[in-house]
């Protein structure tokens, strides 16, 4: 399947130049990952957090675990779509048993117009209660006198930014993946958390606040059967992040006493939770295409986590819509279809989208010449992210030869009828802008493992392969997250990356990316027993 169908020339190109884009050369990639480990370095040194780099958040997680762990603990996991609470029993030998609910988070509470923190947390806690009721009933029915002296130990699985200060407390630095309750940024969540499980009487503690990558990596780090270390835990899932274990003397900004005591205790590492999502957000590196900035512009975060938004589940979709869109006001595709003008209102910015200094020009929609003979395209086709990135899979893997399955997800999606040269082009734009996410993953993953020395090699300030005294290792990456795990060749276009970068094809196969199942579950039952007090 080739563009060579397209017979006119002009249009030819200009598909090609869009899809073009989307590409990203071995020179950047590999000056990608120089600059993610310098922004790595600021963020570890820089007590106050900004933009400018990567917010680089101590977790207190302090110990690695090995498979031996027991005991039963409870966690809470707010991910980006759904709340989830689980009962963990880990079995001591990289196996566990579980118990769990999970329940998708109502957008009014997530992010309407009069959404607040205590109404959310109150939320929350009434999935506790529920979940309690009906797996571990006997903790209701105890006296309040027996449970307030000892009450369930659960750790809370926040993933979104925030200002760790302790293993229990953290505030919100901002929402991510489409969240917007205003009220609670700037405040301790665990704080917020606990005050709605006491008003409901609930006979809960949190003793942790942890992300989802943290918990990824303990998780990686408790099942796998090798004895290789697992040196990141990663999401790709509808956010994007990781974590590591770095050097206590390499946390500059961990508070001195902290440092000390921890010390005095023999610890050397600390996980930190590097919020990777926020990667180059003056844009010094980032590919960005007008798509991007649209992306963007429609965010309730604008300006921040743009390496986010070019990787993760939530964006992708969007960013082919608006490709989609693009390409059919240039009349590249879909040229059956007119611009109605009671849709223009309905497109971000009023109409037009804003203008970037790609190589595209777009034209605004309100210039555009309505086409005789043609149909008015479904609402669908100008609402936000009507096409999911779950879409997007199923046109990956179409190798019909009419592009049939692409026809049917496009007619449910978008509700539009497609030529099979429009399909073809608009498979293309889901390959590429797949392509771009995976390589731009591969670029943290091979920058982190760098940072850690543990294959043997790290990187010089001039951004030269150097030896490290670490003994030359084969190493894990533990990744969860419905991109990873489902979208077609993500993972082998992540592995594709990993050789574009310093560790080239020699290299990067000492990196073995795993599927660590679950982290935010698992891993958080772990955070229980993973700190210093
Ligand atoms: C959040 C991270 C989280 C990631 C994956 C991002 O939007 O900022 O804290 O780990 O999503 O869930």
């Amino acid at each position: 399947m080739s563009l060579e169908e397209i017979d006119d020339i002009q249009e030819r190109r200009a598909i090609e130049r869009t899809l073009a884009q989307f590409d990203i050369s071995q020179e950047t990639i590999q000056k990608g990952v120089a600059y993610f480990i310098k922004q790595m370095e600021e963020g570890l040194s820089n007590e106050t957090y900004s933009n400018d780099f990567l917010p680089m958040i101590p977790s207190f997680i302090t110990h690695i675990p090995d498979g031996s762990e027991t005991g039963l603990s409870l966690a809470a996991d707010l991910g980006g779509t759904n709340f989830r609470i689980c009962s963990v029993n880990l079995n001591g030998d990289h196996t566990f048993d579980m118990e769990q609910f999970k329940r998708k988070v109502d957008t009014t509470l997530m992010n309407g117009e009069d959404a607040t923190s205590e109404e959310f947390f109150a939320y929350l806690a009434r999935q506790v209660r529920y979940f309690l009721n009906k797996h571990h009933k006997f903790y209701l029915e105890k006296s309040e006198s027996d449970l307030s002296k000892n009450p369930i130990k659960m750790s809370f699985t926040f993933s979104f930014p925030i200002n760790q200060t302790s293993i229990d407390k953290g505030t919100l630095i901002r929402w991510t993946k489409g969240y917007n309750i205003p009220d609670a940024v700037g405040k301790d969540v665990v704080t917020l958390f606990q005050y709605a499980l006491d008003e409901a009487k609930l006979p809960v503690k949190i003793v942790a606040i942890t992300n989802d990558t943290v918990g990824t990596l303990l998780a990686n780090s408790y099942s796998t059967l090798t004895q290789s270390k697992t040196v990141l835990g990663a999401i790709f899932g509808t956010g994007t992040n990781g974590a590591y274990p770095e050097k206590l003397e390499n946390i500059k900004k961990l508070d001195p006493k902290i440092r000390a005591h921890l010390e005095s205790k023999g610890v050397k590492d600390m996980i930190i939770n590097t919020e990777w999502g926020s990667f180059d957000n003056k844009l010094e590196f980032l590919p960005t295409t007008i798509y991007d900035e649209t992306v963007d512009s429609e965010t309730s975060n604008a300006g921040v986590h743009l390496f986010e938004k070019r990787i993760s589940g939530m964006f992708l979709g969007e960013i082919v819509r608006l490709v989609i869109l693009d390409l059919h006001r240039r009349k590249l595709i879909l040229n059956n279809y007119e611009l109605g003008e009671d849709t223009l209102k309905n497109m971000s910015g009023g109409g037009s989208i804003r203008k970037s200094d790609s190589s595209t020009t777009l034209i605004s929609l309100t210039n555009y010449p309505r086409r005789p003979n043609t149909k008015r395209f479904s609402h669908l086709v100008y609402t936000e992210w009507s096409l999911s990135t779950e879409n997007l899979s199923r046109i990956q893997v179409d190798d019909s030869t009419e592009l049939s399955v692409t026809e049917l997800v496009l007619e449910e999606a978008l509700h539009i009828n497609t030529t099979y040269l429009d399909r073809l082009i608009i498979k293309k734009v889901t390959n590429a802008v797949s392509q771009r996410a995976a390589l731009l993953a591969s670029i943290a993953i091979a920058a982190v493992v760098l940072k850690t020395g543990r294959t043997g090699l790290t990187l010089s300030d001039d951004g030269q392969l150097v030896q490290t005294k670490h003994n030359d290792e084969i190493v894990e990456v533990g990744v969860d997250g419905a991109v990873v795990e489902f979208y077609p060749g993500f993972r082998k276009t992540i592995i594709k990356g990993l050789k574009l970068t310093q560790l080239g094809e020699q290299y990067s196969s000492k990196i073995e990316i795993v599927i660590a199942k679950d982290g935010s579950g698992v891993g958080a039952a772990l955070c229980t027993k993973s700190y210093i007090e």
